[in-house]
């Protein structure tokens, strides 16, 4: 079910998403993943900060052989290809609500991948799984203008599932965006709104505070740094591939995506987002 209840609907995902994946290939580099990558080296490219990323979380969640994994917000799939591929995970399952990712990763018939159509407030797995993963999708699930209390009920109830669909010693890494050294003015002119419509960001308080009572937190990082120069890398892409682009979205839809990277990047640098990767592991182990 593509529904959802509280956060970003399908159409507002298609809005920012389901562009042709030729395009996003032409800009994300490598890993075609869409989220910051961990530059834990001042000489890495963006491709082997991707990769630090992938395998970041690979880790994080304890992804090994054998082990049933879950991607909330899936993208194109390379989280789950890397699982199978690098870890040897006997099962990697991946949610989106973009209709043109789903299709791209069922195109790529992957041994032990799958990806669904399907809100993460739908999903019902027939097992648990060993390892859940979430990169830059918790963004999208309250919308603006909700009480703090409203966002906690949501992201509280996200958690809750989390900690009952997973074994014993389970885990989650989860990577989101947060709200950071930004004051209410700056929060009302941002233009985060319009990039992802129906989207809020959590603040981390939220986030740490929703997850206690399911989940214990085991670390947490903040590094903006990683958007702000993940961001600069995907405007410098999209700048020289720049006829291409503009040949399969158009000059205006070309314009969109390199304004919000290079605005982005300036926003990270300055703090006024956080970049957060959150480990947690189930209570009651
Ligand atoms: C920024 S992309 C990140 C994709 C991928 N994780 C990556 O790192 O490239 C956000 C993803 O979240 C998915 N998403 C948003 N809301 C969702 C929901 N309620 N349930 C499942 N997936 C959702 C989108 O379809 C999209 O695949």
């Amino acid at each position: 079910m593509t529904e959802t209840n509280s956060g970003a609907s399908r159409d507002a995902i298609e809005f920012h998403y389901d562009m042709p994946a030729d395009f996003f290939a032409l800009w994300l580099g490598k890993s075609m993943t869409y989220t910051a990558a961990r530059f834990t080296r001042s000489d890495m490219t963006l491709d082997e900060a991707q990769a630090d990323k992938i395998n970041y979380h690979l880790d994080a969640a304890g992804v090994e052989k054998g082990h049933r994994m879950l991607d909330i917000g899936c993208g194109w799939g390379t989280l789950l290809k890397s699982a199978v591929e690098l870890r040897g995970a006997g099962s990697a399952h991946g949610l989106t609500l973009s209709p043109l990712q789903q299709k791209y990763i069922s195109s790529l018939g992957l041994p032990n991948v799958s990806a669904a159509l399907e809100s993460y407030e739908h999903h019902h797995p027939e097992e648990p799984y060993d390892s859940i993963v979430s990169v830059g999708a918790f963004e999208h699930f309250v919308k603006p203008g909700m009480t703090r209390e409203e966002r906690l009920d949501v992201y509280s109830e996200l958690f809750r599932r989390c900690a009952e669909w997973l074994t014993r010693d389970g885990r989650l890494s989860l990577q989101t965006m947060t709200w950071g050294d930004a004051g209410q003015v700056e929060r009302d002119m941002n233009r985060i709104h319009e990039i992802f419509p129906e989207s809020d960001l959590p603040e981390i308080a939220e986030v740490v505070e929703a997850a206690h009572p399911h989940l214990e937190l085991m670390s947490m990082e903040n590094r903006p740094e990683d958007y702000g120069t993940t961001l600069a890398e995907w405007a410098k892409g999209l700048r020289a591939n720049r006829e291409q682009a503009i040949d399969i979205v158009g000059e205006e839809r070309f314009k969109f995506y390199l304004d919000s990277c290079v605005g982005g990047s300036l926003l990270y640098r300055r703090r006024r987002f956080y970049l957060c990767r959150f480990v947690f592991r189930r209570r009651g182990r």
